[in-house]
């Protein structure tokens, strides 16, 4: 949807006229009671706004005064009429009230004041325009430009002479057809998240649709010329060849006569992702389907409202009645009078109408969209509104309605005693709200209009501005009290958005305009009462392009200079353009034949469920040939890879035995410790994007990492070696003897391969190391002593010096040396000896600039070991002089991390890992915001047997989750758990969501007293204590 989707034909035969006994003003207004503000009504559109004859002196009945204060301010919320709804200037403010005809029309000319180039190649190659088409791009590249201007960003740089070539097939492709100033905001947000790579296309003809193979019935989405965006505001008018295929289409909104039909084919069954069809919008512009929607699914107060119609439309058929809706249907038009003034003056006599003293009257119809006027009445005046209803129900086609609503009295902010100075102010709220990861709903920005009480407010006569801001110049300027509202429309907001999803959810391929089309974000237009003696945002209508133009115009007036904390504040098309990125990621990924090394244990179970839900085909290698996965893949391929000083053999093995078999392979990689050399080997054979494997043997080998980071000084500085830690790595007890006297002590002994914490131990003095050494010696001596966690290289040691300091994990995206994503979190104090893992929390909790410390570290350490694509985990402690190492572990931070990263950013590393080996720039956004924190404890057989067993089994703990309360990361199962072992790793993750990192930490503590996972031997609060 958003602005109207698609906007055409304005300048066709004027739609049928009212019988003109409802005429009661001259100037053609249908509110019987004079026209006290001629802005209310049709007049405006006739009588230029000096020829107005002056308002009869007033009254002082009380019904008068009602009308002049509470209808003209709910009437500002609503965006009916052409001139005020419509994107473009109007050519014919004279237009009649009517249905929406298809036609041919001209843009406004010589529109926009300013100075840019005229002369740019707007023709796009192969794709001749019309004279008419023609000129409707020429005025949106000066639309552009214009907007461009008045946000202070430069001028498109015409570089259509030049083709891009691009990589095609590779690159993520965000389309835009529509107004540029309609999309501003999401086209500069998206040019900062993905630059490059957001295109506005000016023109349908910049589009070509091609068959799409394997897809019958679907096609892809080809461009070839746009507005590409990039950081800073810099836009270039690029031609592409060949063209780039489009992996997210949003269709174009408010386009010129005939562009938004071809808007409307060009957006219908795509193979792409699209946030938008002309299916949907019609949908979402019905008012009776959303209205009851809303009322019925997501509990948002909507005003009360009687809809008469011939034929209920088909969604709304066998749904039950909501409160406050009620739906007559007519059996036809001749002889319904009786039966209409019945259902009328018992709606304006009922309850349901609360303090409402007007109702307005309006059409729920598609074809008259934008072309209504507004017919307000009394709530006393039976006939009056009987009549007008049976006069508009003499226009109704089937399955459309005439509606009847309360206008719902406003909120009177200022307080008694203290009355504002001059004419009372209207307030209307919008609010943008965006589908993010998992479908959930997120309020992105709240902008209000302000106005006189008296003249109309809409989108686009009022200036936006904050919920504050506007609250405040009505009276209301407690903090607390802005606070209550805000939070009242972010649910309401998001409930509207959940209740379309849940609509959509259950509409046909063809009833969504596409396997692919889904609504990615909603603009909510809100009146604000009171109800219940509390302040209630009162939804009027679903208005996405409106919305979201006036975000971008709220932003825009912090364009320059950027400062103060509402440039803070996220871009409200910043969740959009996430869910863009997202789409995108899975259109590229779709179908592509991935070789996975290594299985992985029960921990990695989610691998398979994700792969099948992206519709990646995985191909496996793996030792065990009962493998759960076994059955899951395309390929099962047996193959046993433990013996790690055969890796460079075996890379050759597999690859002959990849070739044999056929394997059209997009690529290979690995998220299993054991496994990463070998699959760096073996895409080396078998030319497939990999980190190089001499970068990942030296991240497998503890002390080869510490020791060649060490040697790199730089420049540039600061340099890697500032992170590395002195360690002496232990073969023979000669090693160990030698190295007590170079590391100080205490300190850390560990397996050089070692994964999972697993023979880690804190060493005080030399017998202790010497004690220490034996034992791994003993107990941990191959594979089978403990499987998966590297002894299949040996069991080699080192020992290390002891970091002191808070520990965090980074867990990175690196494409081609470039760092596309990090994302930390705080580690709780470590049990010791042993250094097993406790708590953790996400996102952390330190300060900027030492979360970006880590960051920077963890970035060095990698390139300084030459990974430099691939995903990361990279473990740190920080302590005072800045971030020192622990490891890198170069695949995907294992554990809870993949999930919680999931949960709280909408990233997905798995995916980003598979796109990285298939040689495609993960599509991510530059900074994601965590949508709220995550506080975790692990669970450890040897401490929880019995509440595992009990209160805290893994059902009850299943339940919980999928109640919401909290978050089950389970790593082992059943069997492994009951294998006890000294070398213990955490059975599972505990996490407890909250709004803030206190929330959070407090409902895991009062969980785990609750379930029996606290306790003296396992004090969760001395774990957490850390999380500040
Ligand atoms: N040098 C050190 N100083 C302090 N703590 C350490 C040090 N090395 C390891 N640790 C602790 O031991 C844990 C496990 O060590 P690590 O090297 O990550 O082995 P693994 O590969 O088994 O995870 C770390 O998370 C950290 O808490
Ligand atoms: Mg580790």
């Amino acid at each position: 949807m958003g602005g109207g989707f698609p906007r055409e034909g304005r300048g066709g035969s004027p739609g049928p006229t009212l019988p003109s006994r409802h005429w009661a003003c001259p100037w053609r207004c249908y509110i019987k009671q004079r026209c006290l503000s001629p802005m209310l009504c049709c007049c405006r559109r006739r009588v230029p706004t000096r020829s107005v004859p002056p308002a009869e002196p007033r009254r002082a009945s009380a019904a008068r005064q009602a009308f002049s204060l509470s209808t003209c301010k709910m009437l500002s919320l609503d965006p009916l009429g052409l001139e005020w709804d419509c994107p473009l200037g109007s050519k014919d403010l004279e237009e009649e009230e009517g249905p929406r005809v298809e036609g041919s029309g001209l843009p406004p000319p010589g529109y926009f004041p300013g100075s840019w180039s005229q002369d740019v190649g707007l023709d796009c190659k192969g794709s001749p325009e019309g004279a008419e088409a023609r000129a409707w791009t020429v005025y949106y590249y000066s639309l552009l430009q214009s907007c461009l201007q008045q946000a202070g960003l430069p001028e498109t740089q015409d570089r259509s002479q030049a083709p891009r070539t691009g990589c095609p097939g590779a690159e993520v492709t965000l389309c835009i057809l529509g107004s540029p100033s309609t999309f501003l905001s999401v086209l500069l947000e998206g040019g900062v998240q993905s630059p490059g790579n957001m295109l506005l296309c000016l023109s349908p003809a910049w589009l070509t649709k091609v068959p799409a193979p394997g897809q019958p019935g679907e096609a892809a989405l080809l461009v070839s010329k746009a507005v590409s965006f990039h950081p800073g505001g810099l836009t270039f008018l690029d031609d592409f060849v060949p063209a780039r295929r489009v992996t997210y289409f949003l269709a174009g909104l408010g386009l010129g006569p005939g562009q938004g039909r071809e808007a409307a084919e060009l957006a219908r069954d795509l193979t792409c992702p699209t946030g938008a069809s002309a299916e949907l919008a019609r949908l979402l512009e019905d008012r009776l389907l959303t209205r009851r929607l809303l009322a019925q699914q997501g509990g948002v107060a909507v005003p009360a409202t009687l809809a008469f119609t011939y034929k209920l439309p088909a969604l709304l058929q066998g749904r039950d009645a909501s409160p406050g809706l009620r739906l007559v249907e007519l059996s036809g038009k001749e002889g319904q009078e009786t039966l209409v003034k019945d259902e009328v003056g018992a709606f304006l006599h009922s309850e349901a109408l609360g303090d409402a003293l007007q109702v307005a009257i309006k059409l729920s119809s598609w074809r008259w969209r934008g072309r209504q006027v507004l017919r307000l009445h009394p709530r006393a005046e039976v006939g009056t509104v009987a009549d007008t209803v049976l006069a508009l129900l003499e226009k109704l086609e089937e399955e459309e309605s005439v509606l009847v609503e309360a206008v719902c009295p406003p909120a009177r902010l200022s307080f008694p005693g203290s009355p504002q100075p001059g004419p009372e102010l209207a307030v209307r709220i919008c609010a943008v709200v965006c589908r993010t990861q998992g479908d959930r709903p997120l309020l992105s920005k709240v902008v209000c209009a302000v106005g006189r009480g008296d003249h109309p407010l809409r989108h686009q006569s009022s200036l936006p501005r904050t919920l504050e801001v506007a609250l405040a110049q009505c009276g209301l300027g407690e903090a607390a009290q802005v606070a209550v509202v805000r939070r009242s429309v972010k649910a309401a907001a998001e409930a509207a958005l959940a209740a379309v999803l849940a609509l959509e959810a259950e509409l046909s391929v063809e009833q969504r305009g596409g396997r692919q089309a889904r609504t990615d974000f909603l603009g909510v237009d809100f009146a604000l009462t009171v109800a219940g003696g509390a302040l209630t945002p009162v939804a009027l209508e679903l208005n996405g392009g409106l919305c979201l133009e006036a975000c971008g115009a709220l932003e825009g007036l912090w364009a320059s200079p950027r400062s103060g904390p509402v440039a803070e504040e996220a871009a409200a098309a910043a969740p959009l353009v996430e869910t863009m990125l997202r789409r995108s990621a899975r259109c590229l990924m779709e179908g592509k034949q991935l070789l996975v090394i290594g299985g992985g244990g029960f921990s990695k179970k989610f691998v398979w469920e994700a792969a099948r839900d992206y519709g990646l085909k995985l191909h496996l290698v793996e030792s065990d040939p009962n493998h759960f996965a076994s059955q899951l893949v395309q390929t099962f391929i047996h193959f046993d890879v433990t013996e790690h000083r055969r890796d460079e053999d075996n890379a050759r093995l597999l690859a002959e035995l990849v070739r044999a078999r056929g394997l059209q392979l997009d690529g290979c990689f690995s998220y299993w410790d054991d496994c990463l050399v070998l699959t760096a080997l073996l895409c080396q054979e078998l030319g497939l994007p990999c980190s190089s494997p001499a970068a990942m043997r030296l991240a497998k080998q503890k002390s080869h990492t510490q020791l060649h980071l060490l040697c790199r000084q730089g420049p540039p500085w600061p340099s890697p070696s500032l992170h590395a830690v002195p360690c002496c790595p232990l073969e023979s007890e000669a090693d160990v003897e030698r190295a007590v006297h170079q590391v100080p002590l205490p300190g850390v002994m560990k397996l050089e391969f070692g994964a999972g914490a697993v023979g880690v131990r804190l060493v005080e003095d030399a017998p202790q190391c010497h004690e220490h050494f034996s034992r791994i010696a003993r107990d941990l001596q191959g594979e089978a002593d403990h499987p998966g966690i590297g002894l299949g290289w040996g069991n080699a040691m080192l020992l290390m010096e002891f970091i002191d300091g808070t520990e965090h994990d980074v867990d990175l995206v690196l494409f081609g040396g470039r760092l596309l994503a990090a994302f930390v979190s705080d580690n709780g104090p470590t049990r010791l000896p042993g250094f097993t893992e406790t708590a953790a929390c996400m996102p952390t909790g330190l300060a900027p600039e030492q979360e970006a410390q880590l960051v920077q570290a963890a970035f060095r350490c990698c390139l300084g070991c030459g990974l430099l694509d691939g995903v990361f985990n990279v473990e740190l402690k920080l302590t005072g002089a800045g971030p020192r190492l622990i490891e890198i572990n170069p695949r995907m931070g294992g554990f809870y991390l993949r999930d919680w990263i999931l949960e709280l950013y909408g990233v997905d590393l798995l995916l980003a890992a598979a796109m990285v080996a298939c040689g495609l720039r993960p599509a991510l956004p530059t900074h994601p915001r965590a949508r709220g924190h995550l506080v975790g404890v692990m669970c450890l057989v040897s401490q929880h047997l019995q509440v595992l067993n009990s209160t805290a089994s893994q059902e009850a703990l299943q339940a919980l989750h999928d109640r919401g309360l909290l978050r089950f990361n389970l790593f082992l199962s059943s069997e492994e758990a009951l294998v006890p072992s000294e070398y213990e790793e955490p059975y599972c993750s505990v996490a407890c969501a909250g709004s803030s990192l206190a929330e959070a930490r407090l409902r895991l503590l009062g969980l785990c007293q609750g379930l029996g996972i606290d306790g003296p031997h396992y004090p969760v609060a001395h774990f957490l204590s850390h999380f500040k």
